[in-house]
């Protein structure tokens, strides 16, 4: 029998994640199959209990079910839970385990395909919204010495700082929280935009001091060059969009399904000449 997979969201026709587990399986020789499933904004748990008495193993889940995935499932990951979220949902006989390969996704596509380190650096991290909370977790792993959580709403931004060190006890990093106007007199060396703000090209009032030399500038959107990029771009910055992020995290999440590593390189460049 095939196995079945899909990814789950609500819209969910613009996803590209089936063809990026397409072209993995190819590569892996997988006899698998992957589907959009958009399910009803008050269905979720019902089309879980549908995919999982039609057998299929597991599923990808994006907007704007990812908090409800986390709380459907039986178990979860460290991931998962520092994130409060999921994006990868396992079904075996225990049930439902969720996790979270967003974070994993980032700091790969920056590590192993941008060749960016995180140990030792200073991150400027923008947005204390679900997009962000899901990487804090795996960029403090990668040992930053400072890691600042920059909102248009501090208290978004305090609130996340309080928890991570709640939960992680003891940090490498130092860890702060500030509003935009407040990075006067910072500089970074990886600034990361987490923020929606790109969506509606809506600039964000960050100062162009922000910007390192030799810095690497990524926003976690794909498909457009957003005011930040062009920001960055301005001020000398390497600039990189979320492309990488989306393939590394769909990796980590076909590993999770089938045990086994792909390569993403090849991938990447598959979506980006679409
Ligand atoms: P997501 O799941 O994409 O993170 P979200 O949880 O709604 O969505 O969070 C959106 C993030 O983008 C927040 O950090 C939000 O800032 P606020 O917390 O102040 O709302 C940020 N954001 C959205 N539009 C923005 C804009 N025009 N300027 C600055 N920040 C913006």
């Amino acid at each position: 029998m095939v196995d079945k997979y899909a990814v789950i969201g609500n819209p969910v026709a613009h996803s590209k994640s089936p063809l990026i587990h397409e072209a993995f399986a190819r590569q892996t020789h997988q006899n698998m199959t992957y589907e959009r499933i958009l399910a009803p904004l008050d269905g979720f748990a019902a089309t879980i209990q549908d995919l999982i008495t039609k057998g299929y193993k597991g599923v990808n889940v994006t907007v704007p079910f990812k908090f409800e995935a986390f709380k459907v499932a039986k178990g979860s990951t460290v991931r998962a839970l520092e994130a409060g979220a999921a994006n990868t949902l396992i079904f075996n006989a225990d049930g439902v385990i969720a996790d979270n390969t967003d974070g994993v996704g980032l700091v790969n596509d920056i590590t192993k395909n941008l060749h960016q380190p995180l140990t030792g650096k200073r991150i400027l991290l923008l947005g204390a919204g679900g997009a962000a909370e899901g990487v804090l977790g795996p960029l403090l792993e990668s040992g930053p010495d400072l890691l600042v959580i920059a909102n248009r709403t501090l208290d978004k931004a305090l609130a996340m700082k309080n928890k991570v060190e709640l939960e992680q006890g003891h940090l490498i990093t130092t860890v702060s929280a500030c509003t935009f106007s407040e990075l006067q007199d910072q500089e970074f060396d990886v600034l990361i935009n987490a923020t929606s703000a790109g969506l509606t090209d809506a600039a964000l009032p960050i100062p162009d001091s922000v910007f390192a030399s030799d810095c690497l500038a990524y926003d976690m959107m794909y498909g457009r060059e957003t005011p930040f990029m062009a920001q960055a771009r301005a001020n000398g910055a390497r600039v990189a969009d979320g492309l990488g992020m989306l393939v590394e995290q769909a990796a980590e999440a076909f590993y999770l399904w089938r045990g086994i590593r792909t390569e993403t390189l090849p991938v990447i460049e598959m979506v980006r000449a679409l």
